[in-house]
């Protein structure tokens, strides 16, 4: 047994796994380097010369599709004194001039061009001072991941069972394509796992959220999205699933009894919207308003992409005690221009009003945590209990409120945490790319 087998024990983990440095600069190796990250979507690139800031753990990126279409994950990192090259969240360039000295690089993250090149060694050659970046690059989808460790699972393997269930959410869009566009930003001060917990807890959104449920009585009448945690949840049929890797699902599909669209809450605009469209679309208004509203599922592709209701939020680890969020809105490509204003008011709707609920209890968790003489955080709700199914490809599934997710996702941590992995930079013309899907 290691040390880090201590801390994450069947029904409960130790507070220095959210609180302890060092073990957070390990997760930024093991973890944010040695798996598979999410980065970007291939839809924020979708033009030649287009570039993406992102991050891989505390490593800032510049994400790039050159001008053959190939995609890069450069480190932002200049090869000459370690300047962020790029400060641009997006946009289009062929090339990248460092503001320190002008060393200027090219889209592949090539050298280029050095100023007043005369004074350097002999041996001194462009070629072997570009810009490092990511050896090994997948897609999922239009998603694109990214690993540091060559010898990691394919990205389809790493995936899993998630593969088909990250399928369902593109396929809600009618073209079985998505665009991501722009976010909110969102910061709070503890530990990234905090988030990820969350992510996977059924158990708090009847309390945590009590606020929202209580609106939807008040002000709806109940039987809008939420309201099926106003009591018992686990009656209601909705689950949770640890789906392997780290990988969670939470279902809460099986606790609505009216379709996406009846029991989406009112966001500005939505008699205007929803009229056009009845008006453009006759008889298929119903299946194209369906569209709209959230997708009612939680998916959490470990160890930083949440996808939920239409829209995916990047968790991004800042230091051990602060962490940044970002919520992407997801358009569906080929949907009417309707349909997407309204996806982009509904994805406006939790993550502005409900987020703080969660972000709130992160912050007074980290303050729970820093009492070092009350070591333990419990996480045993479930744990044998009949109701846990195991399916045969080891997905297993358990009542929402039940914390089995969690367990699972926090034994695939403890894996990766224990391994042994090396972790590699490329140069360009040397990063292998597969597509999973
Ligand atoms: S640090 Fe970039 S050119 Fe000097
Ligand atoms: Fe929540």
């Amino acid at each position: 047994m290691n040390a880090l087998d201590a801390l994450v024990q069947p029904d409960r983990v130790h507070r220095s796994i959210y609180t302890d440095a060092d073990v957070f600069n390990a997760e930024m190796s093991k973890v944010f380097g040695g798996a598979w990250v999410y980065l970007a979507h291939e839809s924020q690139v979708p033009d030649p010369n287009d570039f993406l800031a992102s991050r891989m753990g505390l490593r800032p990126l510049i994400i790039t599709r050159d001008s053959d279409g190939g995609l890069h994950a450069l480190f932002n990192r200049c090869a000459h004194r370690a300047s962020i090259v790029c400060q641009a969240e997006c946009g289009s360039a062929r090339r990248f001039q460092c503001s320190y000295h002008g060393w200027t690089y090219s889209n592949r993250g090539d050298l280029v061009n050095v100023p007043y090149p005369e004074g350097y060694p002999a041996d001194f050659h462009k070629a072997g001072h570009g810009l490092a970046q990511v050896p090994r690059l997948g897609t999922y989808r239009g998603l694109i991941f990214g690993t540091l460790n060559l010898d990691a699972p394919s990205l389809a393997e790493w995936l899993g069972p998630a593969g088909p269930l990250i399928d369902g959410f593109v396929d809600r869009s009618p073209s079985g394509r998505i665009a991501v566009r722009n976010c909110q930003r969102m910061i709070y001060r503890g530990n990234w796992k905090l988030a990820w917990d969350n992510a996977g807890d059924g158990l708090h959104p009847t309390f945590a959220h009590r606020s929202f449920v209580i609106l939807n009585e008040r002000q709806h009448g109940g039987a809008r999205s939420l309201s099926q945690f106003k009591a018992s949840p686990d009656d209601t049929g909705m689950y949770g699933a640890d789906l392997g890797n780290g990988h969670m699902f939470v279902d809460q599909r099986p606790g609505l009894h009216q379709s996406f669209w009846e029991t989406q809450r009112p966001v500005p605009g939505r008699e205007w919207y929803a009229a056009q469209i009845e008006q453009a679309c006759g008889d298929d208004a119903a299946d194209v308003l369906e569209v709209a509203p959230g997708s009612m599922i939680n998916l959490s592709i470990f160890p930083n992409l949440l996808i939920k209701g239409n829209h995916f939020e990047t968790v991004d680890p800042v230091s051990v005690a602060e962490t940044r969020l970002h919520t992407w809105m997801v358009a569906a490509e080929g949907a009417p221009d309707e349909v997407n204003v309204l996806r982009m008011r509904i994805a406006e709707d939790f993550p502005s009003l409900g987020n703080p609920d969660d972000l709130e209890l992160f912050e007074r968790c980290q303050e729970g945590l820093a009492i070092a003489e009350v070591e333990w955080v419990d996480m045993s709700k479930g744990l044998g209990h009949d109701a846990e199914e195991v399916s045969a490809d080891g997905v297993v599934r358990a009542p929402v409120t039940y914390e089995g997710p969690m367990r699972g996702y926090l034994r695939a941590w403890l894996e990766l945490m224990s391994s042994d992995v090396k972790l590699t930079t490329a140069a360009a013309g040397e990063v292998t790319c597969e597509v999973a899907a």
